[in-house]
């Protein structure tokens, strides 16, 4: 392996010659600056929890999957029994549809529960509203995002009520769905208790309640509670639910606690090109994540990992930690020349999420030894000497 490090960036150069952005990259060996070029450094990034692999029993599940013909677009055993154990988990008959990704389970699920005129209240850091490119607002034909802030990532329910009853003339959209998200952006995880009132509030006033649970699973045993309770026990309607930050390949599943609402969804999903043909590769993995508790070890995993992280970057002199860690990821506040030296090393991470403090997020595939490595660049940055390292040769 060839690899080139023009200055705070790097290229990965392949066999047959292509060069691909270093961002490609997920455990790689790299040159971190023309001085270091004899310190090879293999470690693993924190960038985000999509960039760890397929967990073993995810991919087991497509492989035992990938026999004979079976019925395409989800009419399939596969399928059914997806379906089964998500009820099993839920303790109820929900309604349950496959996707590809978070962003068209959170633009479908909203759009199924508002008209074009309608709005959808959603925190100021959701992902719905700062990284789904319009995609809600697209898939609705035009209901609006109207944010609200709140510490933590977190709503301030007293702005989300000024927002609902702000106005009620004809030139408002009006408000139909309270969006949240849990684990948060900022890897919080709202209380079962937080989620009861803020969906009291919501039915109130006569909104539907949907949660972008992208990484549910790490709320899940964070507040080591039942799934029930944090959804339909607490007045979720909608809950879309991550599959591949836990350890998938690929796929979400949207989950209607009311199943009324799940009406026609099958369409919606087929018009925005989300019913995948050969179904049974998207939900086996679901099976093989679900029936032996992989989800939740895997969460309870990346979960101990950003503690341990967050251990370990509280020690450091000039790093300052932004959030309360209740979930995967440690946002981290550093001088902008311990940044550059870290990302000159090769570091990835983050630093637009949230309010721009640096992201390093866990996964089911992080290590203790890739934390300790992570530790001990940022030390030595903070240190002052001027460059960082993966950590030892
Ligand atoms: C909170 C949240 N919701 C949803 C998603 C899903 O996004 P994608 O469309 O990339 O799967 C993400 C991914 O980063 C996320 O962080």
């Amino acid at each position: 392996m060839v690899v080139i490090v023009p200055a705070g960036n790097f290229w990965y150069q392949s066999k047959t010659g292509d060069k691909l952005p270093g961002m490609l990259l997920m455990n790689v060996t790299v040159e971190n600056s023309v001085e270091q070029q004899n310190q090879m450094h293999t470690y693993n990034q924190f960038a985000s929890d999509n960039y760890a692999g397929i967990c073993p029993e995810a991919l087991q599940a497509m492989q035992t999957a990938n026999t004979g013909f079976v019925p395409s677009y989800g009419d399939d055993i596969w399928t059914e029994r997806a379906c089964q154990h998500l009820r099993q988990v839920f303790e109820t008959e929900c309604q349950v549809f496959f996707v590809f990704n978070g962003t068209a389970a959170n633009s479908l699920a909203l759009a199924s529960l508002c008209r074009s005129y309608h709005s959808v209240i959603c925190h100021e850091l959701a992902h719905v509203e700062t990284d789904e490119c319009g995609a809600p607002e697209f898939f609705s034909n035009g209901t609006k995002l109207l944010h609200v802030n709140g510490p933590g990532g977190k709503f301030d329910l007293a702005e989300v009520e000024r927002t609902i009853t702000r106005r009620s003339d004809i030139h408002y959209p009006r408000p139909k769905v309270l969006s949240l998200t849990q684990a948060t952006e900022v890897g919080t995880v709202y209380t079962p208790d937080e989620i009861k009132a803020a969906s009291a509030l919501a039915k109130r006033h006569g909104l539907r309640v949907h949660m972008d649970g992208a990484r549910f699973a790490n709320a899940v045993v964070s507040l080591d509670v039942a799934p029930a309770d944090i959804t339909w026990r607490a007045g979720v309607d909608v809950l879309c639910l991550g599959g591949a930050k836990n350890g998938m390949a690929i796929g979400e599943a949207v989950v209607f606690f009311d199943r009324e609402l799940a009406h026609e969804f099958d369409y919606r999903c087929k018009q925005a090109g989300q019913l995948a043909s050969k179904m049974r590769f998207i939900s086996a993995p679901w099976i093989g994540m679900l029936e032996g508790g992989a989800w939740l070890k895997n969460a309870s995993h990346a979960n101990c990992c950003a503690a341990l992280l967050e251990q370990h970057l509280a020690g450091i002199a000039g790093v300052s930690i932004m959030y309360p860690r209740q979930a995967n990821s440690v946002f981290v506040e550093m001088p902008e020349t311990v940044v550059a030296a870290l990302r000159a090393a090769g570091w990835h991470f983050y630093s637009f999420i949230g309010s721009g403090g640096a992201r390093f997020m866990c996964s089911w595939q992080t290590t203790e030894q890739d934390v300790l490595q992570l530790a001990a660049a940022v030390k030595l940055a903070a240190a002052g000497a001027g460059t960082a390292s993966g950590g030892p040769a």
